[in-house]
């Protein structure tokens, strides 16, 4: 049965809009009495959807490693914040006497809120600090990113993170101009690339900043720690969504529903097709994509990919 509940009543949608709302609620498919994990609160919008759906025996446990999140809490007896990285879920749910959930959700990447604040750093909209930390205490900004790596470091994360075009050609541009000014925010980068900015400048922008981001918050590594906890953490017949907002990412979720592991089983053996028991059902065989009246409403589910996954 379906339990969609109204996507009107966001606790704080200035802070930012939940993608794929009732998509989600739904396909977590809720047991009422049960223990969920928020990994990403943001503005709250999915913790509440899942509040919804919980009686008073249920609890949430929500995950932000941004203090800022914290301003968005909802006063719930249910609801239990945990201000720090999600790849640490099994380490502070256990602290919490938890050892298995019902369901977990991830709605990755940052919020509009990290985005619109210029001194977070992580628009090209805005001028500001080249930081683009999610968690302020951490030491890595991309300033540091910037001026620390190698070519060879920065060519791999534009590459990989950015899928930039020319991401031998930025790196190595950076890497030989990078002494020969201040570069500490983020007009004073732009001005170091745009000697080599291709195509659509804004695209071009948007593509170099978030493999910044990505590097500069070890956004796959976290993500892959937190999927392989998954594994034990969540009980038989419990679900897994996680939304996605670019390929890399929803490639390593794909994978990893796939097959419990980052390893590629049949490239490393092809015997081994059907040997191996399944750890998840896949409860969509194509990701889960926003519908146009979202589309039309809210820019940031273009690229959203919803993956919902069944532990077997
Ligand atoms: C897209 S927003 C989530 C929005 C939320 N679903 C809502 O409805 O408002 C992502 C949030 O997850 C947080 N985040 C991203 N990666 C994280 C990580 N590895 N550990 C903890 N929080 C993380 C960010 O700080 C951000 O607030």
């Amino acid at each position: 049965m379906s339990k969609q509940i109204e996507n009107t009543q966001h606790p704080n949608s200035n802070y930012h809009i939940p993608v794929l709302f009732n998509e989600t609620i739904d396909t977590l498919n809720i047991n009422p009495n049960g223990i969920y994990v928020d990994c990403t609160y943001g503005g709250g919008g999915h913790s509440k959807g899942i509040l919804k759906n919980l009686s008073s025996k249920g609890k949430l446990f929500a995950f932000d490693q941004d203090v800022d999140a914290q301003e968005n809490l909802q006063s719930d007896d249910r609801l239990i914040f945990v201000p720090h990285n999600f790849r640490y879920l099994q380490k502070f749910l256990r602290l919490h006497n938890v050892q298995q959930v019902d369901g977990v959700l991830a709605d990755l990447g940052v919020s509009s809120h990290q985005f619109d604040v210029g001194e977070r750093g992580f628009s090209t909209r805005f001028d500001g600090p080249l930081d683009m930390r999610m968690n302020t205490n951490e030491n890595k900004t991309a300033a540091k990113v910037i001026q620390s790596f190698t070519e060879q470091q920065l060519h791999k994360i534009f590459e990989q993170f950015g899928e930039v075009t020319n991401a031998k050609t930025l790196a190595k541009h950076i890497v030989q101009n990078r002494t020969k000014q201040p570069l500490q925010t983020i007009e004073q980068f732009k001005m170091l690339i745009s000697a080599v900015v291709k195509g659509n400048p804004n695209k071009y922008l948007a593509q170099v900043f978030q493999a910044l981001r990505i590097e500069v918050n070890e956004e796959i590594d976290a993500l892959k720690e937190m999927l392989l906890q998954l594994n034990n953490l969540v009980k038989p017949g419990g679900r897994a969504a996680i939304i996605t907002f670019h390929s890399l990412e929803d490639r390593v979720v794909k994978n990893f529903f796939r097959n419990g592991s980052f390893q590629n089983e049949l490239s490393d053996n092809p015997f081994a097709i059907g040997e191996k028991k399944k750890t998840w059902k896949l409860i969509n065989h194509k990701p889960i994509v926003a519908n146009e009246d979202e589309l039309k409403n809210n820019k940031r589910s273009r690229s959203a990919k919803l993956r919902v996954a069944e532990k077997i």
